[in-house]
């Protein structure tokens, strides 16, 4: 079965689905993006990702090009026409196609928005999280305004192949000061020797990762001490337990750093409880 995308208004093959060379995404990385999970064939969380969608498109001032509502009927039409059961569905909207000049175009050019959806193995990604991943670290090279999620990546793209080469999942980004903000595509979070659940608070220096918090509401639940704080690489490298969130792997253990062992180098205990309990408090549409 070949895959479908949606573009522009269209749903087309994927070999047929194409956006033109002058789009403003493929020139200067001018647009934004979106990933929600599926899961048994519904949408996780698809509001919360539609309000940092509108929060993105505000900051860098693209105009919304659909209504929540049809980019909902897209999101669904899109997962049934690919039969998605496990995976995850994309969303990537640019400030549209323009002669290139840097400057924003006309007023009246139409954002392209497309979308697309990928299966992902179920099983695969359950016997990661009973391995635990390994990360690495890299230092922090991206711009001030992480928040937005825009797909404008390259410091996430070179970081992950680095993680990559060194037979990593997952690489962090160590700001000037020792600390961790987050990883090249997911939130970081340690647990200390006493217990206690660390992630670094929002404000521009890291995505406020969807999963990030559902996770805090879990953990409301569960009764875990949190502290929304940065930590450093030497808290990371004494703690208890290590884990990701994101929305392709929701809660991933993490069992190495730099080649060190996590406490006893398996899966934590609240990351798998967290990992367990997510979707009782995730929405799903
Ligand atoms: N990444 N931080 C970064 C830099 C990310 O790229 C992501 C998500 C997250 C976690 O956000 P959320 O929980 O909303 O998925 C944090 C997506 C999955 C991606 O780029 O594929």
């Amino acid at each position: 079965m070949s895959r479908i995308a949606y573009v522009n208004g269209r749903y087309l093959p994927l070999r047929d689905a194409s956006v033109n060379v002058e789009d403003r995404g493929y020139q200067f990385s001018d647009g934004v993006y979106e990933v929600c999970e599926v899961r048994g064939g519904k949408l996780i969380d698809e509001r919360r990702h539609m309000e940092r969608l509108r929060h993105s498109l505000g900051e860098l001032r693209i105009a919304i090009p659909m209504e929540p509502q049809a980019l909902s009927v897209v999101f669904h039409e899109v997962v049934r026409r690919n039969r998605i059961r496990w995976g995850i569905v994309y969303l990537q909207i640019t400030r549209g196609v323009s002669r290139r000049d840097h400057a924003f175009p006309p007023a009246g050019t139409r954002p392209s928005v497309v979308v697309t959806a990928r299966n992902m193995d179920f099983t695969a990604a359950e016997k990661l999280a009973g391995d635990g991943i390994a990360v690495i670290t890299v230092p922090e090279n991206r711009w001030e305004r992480v928040d937005i999620k825009s797909v404008s990546l390259l410091p996430n793209v070179l970081a992950k192949q680095a993680a990559r080469e060194q037979g990593a999942k997952e690489a962090w980004f160590v700001d000037k000061s020792g600390h961790v903000t987050e990883g090249s595509s997911s939130n970081a979070w340690i647990v200390t020797r006493d217990g206690k659940v660390i992630t670094r608070q929002v404000d521009h220096g890291i995505l406020k990762g969807i999963t990030r918090t559902v996770v805090l509401e879990v953990m409301a639940q569960q009764g875990l001490k949190l502290e929304e704080r940065a930590f450093t690489l030497e808290e990371a490298h004494a703690a208890r337990e290590a884990f990701v969130t994101s929305a392709s792997q929701i809660v991933m253990p993490v069992v190495r750093i730099d080649g060190r062992p996590v406490g006893n180098g398996a899966p934590g205990l609240i990351a798998s409880a967290l990992r367990r309990d997510f979707h009782q408090f995730a929405e799903q549409s």
